[in-house]
């Protein structure tokens, strides 16, 4: 009679001689979920997205999105993953299905990624530049709650998407742009000579900063854009961007008469 003692070791290579890659990485899944349901890094460990480990995003996206876990939502991801490979990809998808037990998954890719549907996951193929499509898509959901921009990171590509998408989220939804260092980047149309280049995705989100604060402009000429009215907060972190949107209405300190002479000019 073998004697075998059932250590982490002895359980590793028996899965590696008896089951196949795809098999461990299965049971893999499953244990984490199981275990770690509402860790979002060892959640995104397990599931092999970049969000962890070679990003350091889902520290950030736990914080943000632990409140709402539980809720009933529709979330949408552009960027699938796997690029030309219609296998490959899916691992954020998977992600945010496990981590919101009750909401359903959307993903947008370029390519076609219709393999890695399965029950509250779905998937539309098409730009994140294509107005008619991106319209499409959002007809089709209804309302979305967060979108994740993890698709081109091309500077123009991530603006236009934000420029479309964002009027269309629901009223107190979150949109996250990841990558922003291609802002730095010329490949993606970003610079690092010129931070103030209006092109690059930096100096855009840093733009709608000031519009959070529209009511103290004090000019009686300034018309508040749709941004400036419905961004009520925006946090910035390495490499990544989660902006809220709501009715941004409080009004100015300004009222306060003596407080205007005070800083009048
Ligand atoms: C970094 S991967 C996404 C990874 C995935 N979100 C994850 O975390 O596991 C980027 C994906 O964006 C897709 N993509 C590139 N350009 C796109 C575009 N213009 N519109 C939509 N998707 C695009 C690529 O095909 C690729 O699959």
């Amino acid at each position: 009679m073998v004697n075998v003692t059932l250590n982490r070791s002895t359980v590793k290579k028996l899965a590696k001689k008896f089951l196949t890659r795809e098999q461990i990485s299965f049971i893999r899944e499953i244990y984490y979920s199981v275990v770690y349901p509402t860790n979002l890094t060892k959640l995104a460990t397990s599931y092999k997205t970049d969000k962890w480990n070679k990003h350091w995003y889902a520290q950030h996206y736990q914080k943000h999105f632990e409140p709402l876990r539980k809720k009933k939502l529709n979330i949408l991801e552009i960027g699938i993953g796997g690029y030309a490979n219609p296998n490959k990809g899916g691992a954020s998808l998977r992600m945010w299905r496990t981590y919101f037990p009750k909401s359903t998954i959307y993903g947008i890719d370029i390519h076609e990624k219709k393999a890695h549907e399965e029950k509250r996951i779905r998937t539309f193929q098409g730009s994140q530049t294509d107005v008619n499509f991106l319209k499409e898509v959002i007809k089709e959901i209804g309302q979305v709650d967060i979108i994740v921009d993890d698709g081109s990171h091309i500077n123009e590509h991530v603006i236009k998407s934000f420029e479309i998408l964002f009027p269309m989220l629901s009223k107190n939804g979150i949109y996250v742009i990841e990558d922003t260092q291609t802002s730095y980047w010329k490949k993606f149309g970003g610079s690092r000579y010129d931070l103030n280049s209006n092109k690059t995705i930096m100096e855009f989100f840093k733009n709608l900063c000031d519009g959070l604060n529209y009511a103290e402009f004090s000019s009686p000429d300034y018309i508040p854009k749709y941004f400036d009215k419905h961004i009520v907060s925006m946090h910035f972190y390495h490499n990544l961007i989660f902006i809220y949107k709501g009715e941004n209405n409080e009004g100015s300190n300004m009222k306060d008469e003596r407080l205007a002479k005070l800083i009048s000019d």
